[in-house]
């Protein structure tokens, strides 16, 4: 007999699982006419299933109980959205091993155990829907996965963490202070339980493993991807970016070189007009340059309940499509049939333009001695900076350079760095600006 609805669980009833609780519920309609039978939220799980969420659940019913989810043999969709990886990962391959389609939109597991998971859905035949791990409810994935399939994908830049996002737009256009400004974005619901996952650049790395591996048909090592926050960030290097025309972003960068991947985040300064930099506040962003397609550019709310109950939804849609078509499986879980692995460049062969802002004393010498240590490493500058002027004591001097090793790069500060006349570590800042 043919299906008549598609019966879901959640486990985990917070933030996001209430705002995909709502969407199920509020657009049921809309969600019913799309795919030709209705979704039915079954149940839901949570540890704490008393706190009132604002929302008329009727049916549904609630329990403390994931294991309730995991066995009713009703349930054909398991969303998962409790995070983290355990228990989170047994809950996902139990589904799987019961025959239940799972949807999640946990990137730290799938970044670290994506490829076990993908394995066990393929082996038990159904599907894990993972959009709304990566920037919300931007439908990065999808565009990846389908709407630019016909592309060599050449790079992905993105703006995949709306804390660091919102805490650097504070600081660039109000001059705020770094954790004053972190602490609103934790009022705001939109940090990582561990705000360290946010501003060490980890969330953001974890969502550039999923994309990495979507984008280029490759598993990635977690831990291969360079990994660089914003806690170093200082209003100092935010005033000199706007004095040379830049502003600072943290971006996950994933590109293809000479058949290898670079994969990394790391603040970057971008000519203050390209429309990647003018994202401000939480919103998310990602320019993708296809080789037929060019450049594209999607923006939205990269957290939050509803936008990432959207995403949830949209997989819980297009998994429900599969499943009433009879056609699961019809899209691989990781977009390619044939997938081959690519090598992660070493941080040490990548070239970049880079910020550097040596804290030096401001006497005859000093600018020969910077400049003799870069051109001796094949380094060279295309524009310098010096701000104030202090007898005996360290002022700090910019310098732009043109395209250069990162190894280079490397080797040249550890010598400048132990000049008497340089006081304190150089900080180094990334460039993106095409002019090399
Ligand atoms: N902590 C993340 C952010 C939430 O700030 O964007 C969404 O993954």
């Amino acid at each position: 007999m043919a299906k008549k609805a598609i019966n879901v669980g959640i486990i985990g009833f917070g933030t996001v699982g209430t705002g995909t609780a709502r969407i199920l519920i509020e657009n049921a309609d809309i969600i019913q006419r799309r795919l030709g039978a209705p979704v039915v939220l079954k149940k839901i799980s949570d540890l704490d299933v008393k706190r009132d969420r604002g929302i008329a659940l009727g049916n549904v019913q609630l329990t403390t109980s994931a294991q309730e989810i995991l066995t009713d043999p009703d349930i054909d969709v398991v969303i998962e959205l409790i995070g983290g990886y355990k228990p989170a990962k047994e809950f996902i391959l139990e589904a799987f091993r019961n025959k239940k389609h799972v949807v999640t939109a946990n990137k730290a597991l799938l970044a670290v155990h994506g490829e076990e998971l993908y394995a066990a859905a393929e082996k038990a035949g159904v599907t894990l829907g993972y959009e709304a791990s990566v920037a919300g409810g931007i439908p990065i994935l999808a565009a990846v996965r389908s709407g630019l399939a016909a592309n060599n994908i050449e790079s992905i830049y993105g703006i995949v963490n709306g804390t660091c996002n919102y805490i650097l737009t504070l600081m660039t256009n109000a001059g705020r202070k770094f954790d004053e400004v972190l602490k609103e974005a934790q009022a705001m619901g939109y940090a990582e339980a561990d705000p360290t996952f946010d501003i060490e650049g980890i969330d953001s790395a974890h969502k550039l493993a999923v994309l990495t591996m979507l984008a280029y048909g490759t598993p990635v090592k977690f831990d291969d991807i360079y990994t660089e926050g914003i806690s170093k960030i200082t209003p100092l290097d935010i005033d000199f970016a706007k004095d040379l025309g830049y502003k600072i972003k943290l971006l996950a960068i994933t590109k293809k070189v000479n058949g290898e991947i670079e994969a990394r985040v790391h603040p970057t300064m971008l000519p203050e007009t390209y429309p990647i930099a003018t994202v401000d506040g939480v919103f998310n962003a990602l320019a993708v340059v296809g080789d037929a397609v060019g450049s594209t550019m999607f923006y939205g709310r990269g957290a939050g309940d509803m936008p990432t109950g959207s995403a949830v939804v949209s997989d819980v849609i297009s998994i429900g499509r599969d499943i009433l078509a009879g056609s699961v499986g019809r899209s691989p879980i990781t977009a390619f049939r044939d997938r081959k692995v690519l090598k992660i460049r070493k941080m040490d062969d990548i070239t970049s333009c880079y910020y550097l802002r040596f804290s030096a004393l401001d006497k005859p010498g000093v600018l020969s001695r910077i400049t003799g240590v870069l051109g001796k490493n094949n380094i060279s500058i295309s524009s310098m900076l010096q701000k104030g002027r202090k007898v005996d004591e360290a002022v700090p001097i910019v310098m732009m350079t043109h395209e250069a090793v990162e190894r280079d790069v490397r080797k040249a500060l550890e010598e400048i760095n132990k000049l008497d006349c340089v006081s304190g570590a150089t900080v180094v800042i990334r460039v993106e600006d095409g002019s090399k």
